[in-house]
């Protein structure tokens, strides 16, 4: 890839990032912070920082979902550094991602070594399955991460069979679920760990901030010391000593203010979201050439972002056309496909390449293949289909009304008609 073309950006991101409507849907910012956050960053503030805020809100999230263990972190893609360094592999141990993921699902296993394997989806759904991980699993596999697709769980029951029988980790990636179910169980209690985000774009919004959910002991206090108390532990007559290479990935006590007082309201909103999805979903599903979202019925889908699919047999156009056509219509899409990471994180096909650590064997225990058209052409067809855009707990039955009317007349420009299907 010819890096030097290539302009930096500038960094977007939260409400400077958002897509406005040009025909007045509501945006996802102004946020709604919930009538206590102000108090709960009062205290943070009149207590001179010795709240307990960090505890009050790890508490309140551990108890939620039944876990025994939370650590507050200053975002997912931190705790993902912690969680991997609390897990200890060696360098060049495989870890099986989802190859629909954010980067933040990446970074914190580069940063320990380890190398991340993609598996594929399942046909039309963005999730991957025990099906799509298991021809994955090589001697050098220690975990599983599985990302629940923009507000839908995976089917994580066969995953946690298979992973069992393999002696494999599994991390459920909340950050686009928070609330989501799985037969009755709530989203970050499937598999071994969780991992959630708070950022300012997510369902439950905090500004900054994510945190890891576990019951295993062990496991949390190893994430704790190596990033809290950054790898030291006390040596009598002698101090701190850092015995493991650690990181300082303490949560701000305002985070945590905020995110007590967003967590509050969060039930109310995750209503509004399912509703006003589906009232969409209903509206849209005979519509030609839109292949609506099916939720399965042993699940709950939390739309952090709302997407369908285009049926190219009745649409003229590509899926980036209509995206286009939609938002120039007022819809707020067209931002571009969803990460297939392989492909969107190319610098891991160049080190495969120039054989560096860790990805010279025997470091690695092979050259693992990042070309995404061969490795997850599921991810990759599913991605050129799909449309999305940010949902919101603000979208009225109006507001539905007119999203449904903007997709019908849109699709009608390029609808193929049935004698030249
Ligand atoms: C699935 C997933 N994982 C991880 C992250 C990283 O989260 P954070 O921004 O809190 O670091 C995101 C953020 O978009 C995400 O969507």
């Amino acid at each position: 890839m010819d890096k030097q073309n290539v302009k930096l950006g500038n960094a977007k991101f939260g409400s400077a990032a958002q897509i406005r409507s040009t025909r007045g849907l509501p945006s996802v910012f102004p946020r709604e912070m919930g009538p206590n956050t102000l108090s709960y960053l009062q205290q943070v503030v009149e207590s001179g920082l010795a709240s307990d805020m960090v505890t009050r809100f790890e508490k309140v999230l551990a108890e939620a979902h039944g876990r025994q263990y939370c650590m507050l972190t200053p975002g997912c893609t931190n705790a993902l550094f912690a969680l991997f360094a609390g897990l200890e592999f060696k360098p060049g141990d495989e870890i099986i991602v989802s190859p629909i993921a954010d980067y933040g699902d990446l970074a914190g296993l580069l940063f320990h070594n380890y190398i991340p394997v993609f598996c594929d989806t399942e046909p039309g759904t963005g999730l991957i399955s025990a099906e799509t991980i298991e021809p994955c699993i090589t001697e050098r596999t220690r975990a599983i991460l599985a990302v629940n697709f923009f507000g839908l769980p995976c089917d994580y029951d066969p995953i946690m069979a298979l992973a069992r029988k393999h002696n494999l980790v599994v991390i459920e990636d909340v950050c686009q679920s928070i609330l989501s179910t799985y037969k009755g169980r709530l989203a970050g209690t499937l598999a071994d760990v969780a991992v959630f985000s708070f950022d300012s774009e997510k369902t439950m919004g905090a500004d900054m901030g994510g945190a890891i959910l576990t019951d295993d002991q062990e496991l949390y206090d190893r994430i704790v010391n190596r990033s809290i108390a950054r790898g030291a532990v006390n040596y009598p007559g002698f101090g701190r000593k850092h015995v493991y290479q650690g990181l300082a990935l303490r949560a701000p006590q305002c985070t945590a203010a905020t995110c007590l007082g967003n967590w509050e309201i969060l039930p109310r909103q995750v209503e509004a979201r399912m509703r006003s999805a589906a009232m969409l979903n209903d509206k849209i599903r005979s519509i030609p050439g839109v292949q609506v979202y099916e939720v399965p019925a042993d699940r709950t889908h939390t739309y952090w972002m709302y997407g369908f699919s285009v049926e190219p047999s009745q649409l003229s156009c590509t899926a980036d056309q209509l995206a286009d056509e939609l938002l120039e219509a007022g819809i707020p899409c067209g931002m571009g496909k969803y990460y297939v990471l392989p492909a969107g994180v190319p610098f891991l096909a160049e080190k495969v390449a120039q054989g560096v650590y860790p990805f010279n064997v025997p470091t690695a225990s092979r050259a693992v293949n990042y070309d995404a058209d061969e490795i997850v052409p599921n991810a990759v067809a599913f991605m050129n289909r799909w449309i999305r855009w940010m949902w919101t707990e603000k979208y009225s039955d109006q507001d539905v009304e007119l999203m449904a009317s903007i997709i019908e007349e849109v699709c009608s420009r390029h609808r193929i008609e049935e004698d030249e299907q």
